[in-house]
C-alpha cells in the first residue's frame, strides 16, 4: 500500500476500504507520512466527503490509535456527554452532578477551550487546587465512591485525532461533517463510555451554522454509534446567542453553582436538564423524559446536585468552600461597563464575535501556549427579545487590564443588534 495511491483514490471520489483507512491512520501516528501528504488526504476527504462506512472505519482507527480507557469494573451503564462547542455553554457543570445525584455513574472526559468556544477543563482550573489530571485507576476509585469524575483526556487518547486536528485547523479542513463526527466520536469511544449524549450546537456561534448541517452531523454521529453498538442520543441546540449569561471561566462556574442552588433559570438550565434527562434515560435510571426531568428538578430543589458538586470538588483536591464564598475564586482587577447607545429590542447577537470578545479579555487563548486569565470574561446583562433603553447596561467586562476590557468592548459594539422591531423568539432546543 502507498499513501500516494490512497490520496489519488480519494481524490478520484472512490471509497477507501477499512484496511486502507487503518493504514492511513497508522502512518499518521507513526509519522510515516509528510504533513503535506496528510493534508492532501484531509482535503480530498473534505471535498469528496466520506461514506458512512469510511466514517465508521476512520472513527474506529482513530479511537484505537492511542489508549482506550476501560471502566468495565464499574457497575452500571457509564454515560458520557459532549458538546460540539459553544459560548457560555457550562452544561457539564450542572448536568454531571445532577445526574450523579440521581445515581448515574458519570465519568466525564472534557477538553480545553477551542478558538472562541470554552472548555470545561479551563473552567475547573478556576477552582483553587482542583485536579482534573487523573489516571484511569484514580478515576475508577472516585466514581465508585462518589459516582462522579470530571477529568481531562489522558495524553495519548485518540492520538491520531490530535495530529489530524492540528493540521485541519491550519488547512481549511475543519468544517467537514464526517471529519468532525469521527474526531468527536473517536475520543468518546476511547474514553470508555457505554453510551453518549451529544449536544450539537447550531447557529452563528457554532461550527454548524444551519439546521440541515447540524442534523447531518447529529445523524452521522448516531450512525457511527449504531455501527459499533453504542447507544448515542443527540439534541440540537441554538447557538445564535450565548447559552448562559456569563462567558469566561470562574464566572461560568459561579453561574452553574447558582443554577444548582436553584437561584437561576434560563436557557442554560433548560439545555442542562434536557441533556441530563437523556443521560438518565441511556443509563436506565429513568424510564421516560418526564420522569427524568422530574428527578433532576428534585435534585436542584433538595440541593443534592449542589452537594454532589461539592463532593466532586473536594475529592479532586479543590477548595469546596468556593460554593459558599465566591470571593475565593480568582478576582479580576479591571471592570468595564458596556452600555446601550440606543433604545429598542435586542434583535440579534453575533455569538462568534461575543466569544471572540471574551477571548480578548484573557478568558481564552490566541495560541496553544497562552495562559488563560481564569477571572476574565463577560457577564451579559441582556438576551435576545429584551427591551433596553439608551444607557442601560448590556454587559460587564472583566479582565486583568483596562486595555483588554476596551478591546473586548470594541468587539461587543459590533456584536449586538438593537432594533425598533421585536424579534421572533426561537426555541433553544430544536427537535429533529
Ligand atoms: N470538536 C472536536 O473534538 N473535533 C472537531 O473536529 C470539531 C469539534
Amino acid at each position: 500500500m502507498d499513501i500516494i495511491d490512497l490520496i489519488i483514490k480519494k481524490r478520484d471520489k472512490k471509497e477507501l476500504t477499512d484496511k486502507e483507512i487503518k493504514y492511513f491512520i497508522d502512518g499518521v501516528v507513526k509519522q510515516k507520512f509528510k504533513d503535506y501528504q496528510i493534508s492532501a488526504m484531509l482535503m480530498a476527504m473534505f471535498i469528496n466527503s466520506l461514506t458512512l462506512n469510511e466514517t465508521a472505519s476512520l472513527t474506529m482507527a482513530m479511537a484505537q490509535s492511542g489508549q482506550i480507557l476501560d471502566f468495565s469494573e464499574i457497575e452500571g451503564i457509564k454515560v458520557d456527554k459532549h458538546s460540539t462547542g459553544g459560548v457560555a455553554d457550562t452544561t457539564t457543570l450542572i448536568t454531571a452532578p445532577l445526574c450523579a445525584a440521581c445515581g448515574l455513574s458519570v465519568i466525564k472526559m472534557s477538553g480545553r477551550g477551542l478558538g472562541h468556544t470554552g472548555g470545561t477543563i479551563d473552567k475547573l482550573d478556576s477552582i483553587p487546587n482542583f485536579n482534573s489530571c487523573l489516571t484511569q485507576k484514580e478515576a475508577c476509585e472516585l466514581v465508585r465512591k462518589n459516582k462522579i469524575v470530571l477529568m481531562q483526556a489522558t495524553k495519548n487518547l485518540a492520538l491520531a485525532d490530535k495530529i489530524l486536528y492540528s493540521l485541519r485547523d491550519v488547512t481549511g479542513t475543519v468544517e467537514s461533517i464526517p471529519l468532525i463526527a469521527s474526531s468527536i466520536m473517536s475520543k468518546k469511544i476511547a474514553s470508555g463510555a457505554d453510551a453518549i449524549v451529544l449536544d450539537v450546537k447550531c447557529g452563528n456561534g457554532a461550527f454548524m451554522k444551519d439546521i440541515n448541517s447540524a442534523k447531518e452531523l447529529a445523524e452521522t454521529m448516531i450512525n457511527i454509534g449504531e455501527n459499533i453498538s453504542k447507544n448515542v442520543s443527540a439534541i440540537i441546540t441554538d447557538m445564535n446567542e450565548p447559552l448562559g449569561m456569563n462567558i469566561g471561566n470562574s464566572i461560568e462556574v459561579i453561574e452553574a453553582i447558582e443554577i444548582l442552588k436553584g437561584n437561576k433559570g434560563g436557557k442554560l438550565k433548560e439545555v442542562s436538564l434536557e441533556l441530563g434527562t437523556r443521560m438518565l434515560l441511556l443509563g436506565k435510571i429513568c424510564k421516560s423524559i418526564s420522569e427524568g426531568k422530574k428527578m433532576l428538578e428534585e435534585n436542584i430543589k433538595n440541593k443534592k446536585g449542589l452537594e454532589k458538586l461539592r463532593t466532586l470538588i473536594k475529592y479532586q483536591g479543590g477548595n469546596e468552600s468556593v460554593i459558599d464564598n465566591y470571593s475565593l475564586f480568582p478576582q479580576a482587577k479591571s471592570k468595564l461597563i458596556f452600555t446601550s447607545l440606543k433604545s429598542g429590542y435586542i434583535y440579534s447577537m453575533n455569538t462568534y464575535k461575543i466569544g471572540r470578545a471574551a477571548l480578548e479579555t484573557g478568558a481564552g487563548r490566541h495560541t496553544k501556549e497562552d495562559i488563560i486569565e481564569l477571572s476574565a470574561g463577560i457577564k451579559m446583562k441582556c438576551k435576545i427579545g429584551d427591551y433596553v433603553s439608551e444607557g442601560d447596561i448590556l454587559a460587564e467586562i472583566y479582565s486583568s487590564s483596562y486595555e483588554k476590557c476596551i478591546k473586548a468592548k470594541n468587539i461587543l459594539l459590533h456584536s449586538i443588534e438593537i432594533s425598533k422591531n421585536k424579534p421572533e423568539l426561537k426555541n433553544t432546543i430544536i427537535n429533529f
